[in-house]
């Protein structure tokens, strides 16, 4: 079991609290959270820095959740952010503006100067037009912009195509050469600053060669732009980190940085980092339970109230996440596949699983703190889960279930198509 959650009497718990009792206070699909377990990760990230000066910007896209984000900000966290919408969460939820590092392949002008006003810490650019859209509008507001490039390296973070991004096919970041360029832009604007030098590979890595290989290149342009004249304050080697989702072999945060210094302690940097899954991934579960139990020709299903709406990685990535039996007191296990109630066979969270299970059983789906509601949406007019924060024995609700109503609140019917719509 992942910190946070343990067995007792073949009953699943997430810190002291029963996650049977959970399910019947909150009801099901939903996510849970150990507030311990995102303590004890994001702790582990600042301890693996030791003497190092450092800022851990935490990804806000892993999990988003305003009470989450105001735990990381309490402990001293920086964010990582691609959206206007994730810059007002972190605004919103107390963090600090000028620990915030703004990344993304498309930043809209109306969030660069969102940006520029609240005064981040640094603009992750990705191209030449960004570079001189916030030139532009950096004059525009009387600002001086402090930005880094973010290098793509080419170096194959060996993880799932969708979710790698530091290979030159990929539309992340820009090469050595265009980065100097972009330097020597900046370097020579009144109304931009280099401060730093940034990339991030894919996510989900279990191996530390690929961060090494891409810190290299990083360096590489740090020292040309050093010869240049070009000093910057802070390298940022992205996020990228793997969680233990079955048997990978995932290197603890000490061994990474500690590798990473190696290539890195002489240039006198302060160094960032962008982790999300790695924080906040095996603090959650998502509970489910089961509604129907289907004896097909060739495979049983045991139908779920949770879907692929409400946990999209299996259907999106064939991600393989644990799921366990709530109750784990039980035998004749048989294999099922666990899939949703929506219309779609790509709607399954698990195939072929051992489990023992009677319809009204419940589920934990591990691993889903990250990208799990983050990712969540309302196909098939699904209200999005309730989030429970849990500390110890006491849960919060950190957001409520939606209610079908909420769902159409942004709907509108033209009066050309026919009378009023029954408000009940
Ligand atoms: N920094 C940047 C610029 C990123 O694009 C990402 C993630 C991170 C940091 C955080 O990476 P992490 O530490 O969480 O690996 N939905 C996918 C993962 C997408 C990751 C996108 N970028 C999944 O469920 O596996």
């Amino acid at each position: 079991m992942p910190t946070g959650f343990s067995i007792r009497d073949h009953s699943i718990f997430c810190e002291s609290s029963s996650i049977d009792a959970l399910a019947d206070n909150f009801g099901t699909p939903l996510y849970i959270y150990s507030q311990n377990a995102i303590v004890e990760a994001f702790t582990a990230w600042s301890e693996a820095f030791q003497d190092a000066e450092h800022l851990v910007c935490y990804a806000v896209k892993a999990n988003s959740n305003i009470a989450i984000l105001k735990l990381l900000a309490s402990m001293g966290s920086g964010f990582d952010i691609v959206s206007g919408g994730e810059l007002q969460r972190v605004l919103h939820a107390g963090g600090l503006a000028e620990k915030i590092v703004f990344s993304g392949v498309g930043k809209a002008a109306s969030e660069i100067e969102q940006a520029l006003t609240a005064g981040i810490r640094c603009f992750n650019v990705e191209s030449t037009s960004e570079l001189l859209l916030i030139e532009r509008l950096a004059d525009r507001l009387g600002k001086v912009a402090p930005i880094s490039v973010r290098i793509n390296p080419d170096v194959d973070a060996k993880t799932h195509p969708y979710i790698s991004t530091g290979l030159k096919e990929n539309k992340f970041g820009v090469n050595a050469e265009t980065a100097r360029e972009l330097y020597r832009i900046a370097h020579a604007s009144p109304c931009l600053r280099p401060v730093g030098i940034d990339c991030h590979i894919g996510s989900q890595l279990t191996d530390i060669t690929p961060f090494i290989d891409s810190v290299k290149h990083l360096k590489d342009v740090v020292l040309e732009l050093q010869s240049a004249g070009i000093e910057l304050r802070h390298i940022d080697i992205g996020g990228g980190l793997g969680i233990r989702y079955s048997d990978e072999q995932i290197p603890s945060t000490g061994e990474l940085i500690t590798a990473v210094r190696e290539h890195l302690d002489d240039l006198s940097l302060e160094l960032m980092i962008e982790p999300g899954r790695s924080i906040v991934g095996n603090a959650g579960a998502l509970i489910t339970r089961v509604q129907v139990i289907k004896t097909g020709e060739t495979k049983n299903f045991a139908v779920v109230d949770a879907a692929m709406n409400d946990l999209l990685r299996p259907a999106l990535y064939s991600a393989w996440q644990d799921i366990v039996e709530v109750d784990a007191g039980k035998d004749d296990a048989a294999l099922y596949d666990v899939v949703g109630p929506v219309c779609e066979t790509g709607d399954f969270l698990g195939k072929d699983r051992e489990l023992s299970i009677d319809e009204g059983d419940l589920l934990a789906i591990l691993g889903a703190g990250a990208y799990g509601f983050a990712m969540s949406s309302n196909y098939n007019t699904r209200p999005r889960a309730a989030e429970v924060l849990i500390d110890k024995n006491e849960a919060h609700v950190i957001r409520s279930r939606e209610r079908v109503e909420d769902l159409w609140i942004n709907e509108v019917v033209p009066s050309h198509i026919g009378g009023p719509v029954n408000e009940d």
